[in-house]
């Protein structure tokens, strides 16, 4: 009995910290969504909540989604491989953290090719943006289901960052992309990739000086209280490759599937309208906790594009250099 309560209790703790909320019954399909962001604030922590929600009320006696938020099943490194091994069936990484399967998503990654997040949107709907959509379904296993925007990006460091040439010498974390490493070495910085449940914790011991990212993240990861402050810089995109294995899909009969395959698009749509409120009030969230956040001059701001949009001249024969034109004239 003793050892029960134990477990029991070791359970309860499990599922506290794990954010698993659904208790699936038997006889349904355990769906796993993991995922590294977390807070309650952060678009992909909404939208990822929204979709166990409906899929667990609709679906029923079929399915029943378990979310896993905060990397507490996977992290960044292994969660793709956890995917095709049947390990998780759902995630939503940066599309910054392909580039080991493709070099196309980097039109996703170029410094100030999108003014905003409207920009992006408008990307994504167009055909190029659509047919990218399934470009990671041509590596066995992948099936791309939305893109879930989350925000333009922001460099915070441990001293204000005005122009570029503040960073020099600085180190700043960034994500697997070789984009964003010329980027930050453009600026006379040293880029260094590391897993996003990392980042706090380099931060503070000071590993690392700095990092980029959007206003969700750096509000609901607490970045702004080990930094000194956090620049507008606008300079790049952050979205998401909401995805399923094909090993998954293609175990649901059919009705199923139409019914799963409608509920992701409708959260999708719904994720991607409501954004840019949630961006703005985790930049609104910042200032009340105490973060600083500096505003740019255009002046200084141009100083920021001429230094960073040099990168695209070395990536644009990988993504294609057409694709690389659509995005920038959507
Ligand atoms: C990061 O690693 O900075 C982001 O991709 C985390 C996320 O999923 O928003």
């Amino acid at each position: 009995m003793k050892k029960f309560n134990l477990a029991l209790s070791a359970a309860v703790l499990t599922l506290a910290a794990t954010g698993a909320q659904a208790s699936c019954e038997s006889g349904e399909r355990v769906v796993k969504f993991s995922h590294v962001t977390g807070g309650t604030t952060h678009p992909k922590v909404v939208a990822s909540n929204k979709f166990a929600d409906r899929v667990n009320k609709e679906m029923n006696g079929k399915l029943c989604v378990e979310l896993y938020p905060n990397s507490t099943l996977f992290g960044d490194s292994k969660e793709l491989e956890a995917l095709l091994l049947g390990d998780v069936q759902l995630l939503a990484p940066s599309l910054s953290k392909f580039g080991s399967y493709t070099d196309k998503y980097g039109v996703f990654d170029l410094p100030f090719i999108f003014k905003d997040m409207d920009h992006a949107i408008r990307f994504t709907q167009s055909s190029e943006g659509k047919e990218l959509l399934t470009e990671m379904d041509e590596y066995a296993g992948f099936v791309g289901l939305g893109y879930w925007m989350s925000g333009m990006k922001y460099f915070s460091a441990n001293k204000k960052l005005e122009v570029p040439s503040d960073a020099k010498g600085l180190k700043f974390r960034v994500q697997t992309s070789d984009v964003a490493k010329q980027m930050i070495s453009a600026m006379g910085a040293s880029p260094q990739a590391m897993s996003f449940s990392e980042v706090y914790g380099a931060l503070q011991t000071g590993v690392v000086d700095g990092q980029e990212n959007t206003w969700s993240n750096i509000y609901t990861k607490k970045f702004f209280e080990v930094q000194n402050s956090v620049t507008e810089t606008n300079h790049q995109l952050l979205a998401y490759l909401f995805m399923t294995s094909s090993e998954f899909l293609d175990s649901l009969d059919s009705s199923t599937r139409a019914q799963f395959m409608q509920i992701a698009n409708d959260v999708t749509q719904e994720a991607n309208q409501s954004v840019k409120a949630k961006e703005a009030a985790n930049r609104a969230n910042i200032l009340k906790a105490g973060g600083k956040i500096n505003t740019l001059t255009p002046a200084q701001r141009q100083e920021w594009v001429d230094t960073m949009k040099p990168v695209w001249s070395q990536f644009d024969q990988y993504i294609g250099k057409d694709l690389v034109k659509a995005a920038a004239e959507s």
